[in-house]
């Protein structure tokens, strides 16, 4: 099914493909390295249930206004805002967007880096026989050494670049519809072995019981940027996909349909770790390594654990490969629509320069000592480079969605708004009144007031 309505831009060319390609950018390394490390860093199920609330009440709209956005002015994220409210300072949105992908995909790079280490650890069998101790150790050694990670974050990239080479069609598309399918199921079959680990019960409590005492100002902030950042939202990726969704599709069921798939595989990977992370006494807070350090314990005492470690890391790269592409799209889209600069000339110069940025962020894990400040529920905090840029762009991404929100709810023309949504009158829904009302006040105002409370840090 081809789009008669996109020949002069390059699309999507069917609605599986949207979808695919949609959730493809948003379930990656958010969902199964970072879900379940901030979760266990935060506490769990409090945490857990605030990250739900941030999906429902700021996610899904802002999702819906990033399509709208992109639908409407049919093209990328910078000139969107051009396009929609030329000669105001909006295109700003799109240029903050611009610099968040650019901290986002450096760090995403590195850990992209890390899962293609483990496809050749799998590989060589070299979890096997080791205990929760060694294995910690293994992820250590990987991510401070000098060249390692930095030679696999430089493989990834070039994935990347190569994917975001092909093309939307062929590139975006094709990879994302068979391989995401695939994913789930290895998960679901990490559940069934997590659960029934002796001493699993702990593990499932972690995540179903809420202890609201264990919530910090901290923990809301890192809940709100991560609903941005497992969806992909706050930097125009979904403005910019949105802008290849043909005019028939109906944005709203698609945006509900990726917020649903992602929150699901997020919820499903946490229950693929915690039961193990309890079962093998690994400390839930234990960082950005939990899942590298938890999962091989998993696969160390399951039938095919062998195949099964190989197959989860493959696919858990791929998932990253259609999540950086995504990114990475972003930053080319602008280069190529707005500068005018060739497919190639745009890949190859900001692939280039984001990964030397993620190289020296890899470097600052364990070679190069750098330290920046960061506030962090009302106090000063420092943070390793590599770790800083994570929690910048937990910030970075909420004030690129309070500034969506305001733009859709507030500035766009209303009746731009509402063809969009309804496809010009062709589809009657009766949420627009909610979708209006969560864009024009709940979103933002829900953005501000984490922000103040981050910034008072009253809340321990
Ligand atoms: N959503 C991706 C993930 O969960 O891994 C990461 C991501 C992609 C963030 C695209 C932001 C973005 F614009």
């Amino acid at each position: 099914m081809e789009n008669k309505n996109l020949q002069q831009r390059d699309g999507f060319s069917s609605k599986m493909g949207i979808i695919a390609a949609a959730a493809g950018s948003a379930i990656g390394l958010g969902n199964i390295w970072k879900f379940p490390y901030i979760t266990g860093k935060y506490g769990g199920a409090a945490f857990i249930l605030v990250y739900l609330l941030c999906i429902a009440l700021i996610g899904l709209p802002v999702m819906l206004q990033e399509f709208t956005i992109g639908r409407r002015a049919q093209a990328n994220a910078i000139s969107s805002f051009k396009k929609l409210k030329p000669n105001t300072p909006w295109f700003l949105t799109g240029w903050l967007g611009f610099i968040t992908a650019f901290v986002i995909l450096s760090y995403y790079g590195v850990v992209a880096g890390w899962t293609l280490s483990y496809v050749f650890s799998a590989i060589t069998n070299s979890f096997a026989g080791q205990n929760p101790e060694a294995l910690g150790g293994m992820f250590g050694a990987l991510v401070s050494s000098p060249w390692k990670p930095v030679l696999f974050q430089v493989i990834f990239m070039a994935l990347t670049a190569g994917v975001i080479l092909g093309g939307v069609k062929n590139g975006i598309e094709k990879y994302s519809k068979i391989l995401m399918p695939l994913l789930l199921l290895i998960i679901i079959i990490l559940d069934i072995r997590a659960v029934t680990l002796q001493g699993a019960g702990e593990g499932i409590a972690f995540l179903f019981q809420p202890d609201f005492g264990k919530l910090t100002a901290a923990g809301i902030m890192s809940a709100l940027g991560h609903a941005f950042f497992s969806l992909s939202l706050g930097m125009g990726t979904m403005i910019t996909y949105g802008s290849y969704i043909g005019k028939k599709e109906n944005l709203g069921v698609t945006a509900l349909q990726v917020t649903i798939a992602d929150t699901a595989i997020a919820l499903l990977a946490g229950l693929a770790i915690f039961p193990a992370v309890f079962a093998f006494g690994i400390e839930p807070g234990s960082g950005p390594g939990l899942v590298f350090i938890t999962l091989p314990n998993v696969f160390n005492q399951m039938p095919g654990g062998y195949i099964f470690a190989i197959m989860f890391f493959v696919l858990l790269a791929v998932a990253a490969l259609t999540s950086s592409i995504s990114i990475l799209e972003v930053v080319v889209a602008y280069f190529v629509e707005d500068k005018g600069w060739d497919r190639k000339k745009a890949t190859i110069i900001a692939t280039v320069a984001i990964t030397a940025l993620g190289a020296f962020e890899s470097l600052t894990n364990g070679t190069i000592n750098f330290t920046l400040p960061l506030l962090k529920a009302g106090a000063v905090t420092w943070f390793g480079f590599f770790d800083w840029m994570i929690e910048l762009s937990d910030l970075l991404l909420p004030i690129g969605g309070f500034f969506i929100s305001i733009f859709v709810g507030w500035i766009m023309s209303k009746k731009d708004v509402d063809d969009e949504i309804t496809n010009s009158g062709e589809l009657a829904h009766s949420w627009v009144g909610i979708f209006d009302f969560l864009t024009k006040w709940v979103a933002p105002i829900l953005i501000l007031i984490t922000f103040i409370n981050l910034i008072v840090g009253f809340t321990n």
